[in-house]
């Protein structure tokens, strides 16, 4: 199913890889400002709690995850994590990945 930005009629959700600043930060707030639920997740606890607070006034549909891609163990626990969750889009914004990241 093709998920067009800007679609409000059902629950659209993305997941940013790297909000902490920059490119991702900006991404997230336009996919949030356009009634999409994002999933944004951070390296540092420094910048987690100013995205906690960003997330509180979202009525839930900004969530912040913990993920540091070269730990394969940690691509995993974040893929348990949201086991439950259906993405419509994946951005992999801190580098380029091969698919085998995030299929085994
Ligand atoms: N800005 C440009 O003009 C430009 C041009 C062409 C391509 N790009 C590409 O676009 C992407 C974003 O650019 P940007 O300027 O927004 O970069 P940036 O300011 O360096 O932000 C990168 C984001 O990715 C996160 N990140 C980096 N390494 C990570 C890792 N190992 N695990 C998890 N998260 C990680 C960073 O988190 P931390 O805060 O924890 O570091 C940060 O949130 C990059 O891939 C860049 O190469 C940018």
């Amino acid at each position: 199913m093709q998920a067009k930005l800007g679609t409000t009629d059902r629950r659209h959700t993305i997941l940013i890889i790297g909000i902490s600043r920059g490119i991702g930060r900006g991404l997230a707030a336009e996919y949030l400002r356009r009634g999409w639920f994002v999933i944004g997740t951070v390296r540092s606890s420094a910048v987690a709690p100013e995205l906690e607070a960003m997330a509180a006034g979202m009525a839930g549909r900004l969530r912040v995850e913990r993920l540091d891609m070269p730990r394969p163990s940690a691509i995993g626990t974040l893929r348990e994590r949201l086991a439950d969750d259906r993405l419509d889009v994946l951005i992999v914004n801190d580098r380029i990945v091969g698919a085998s990241d995030w299929t085994a």
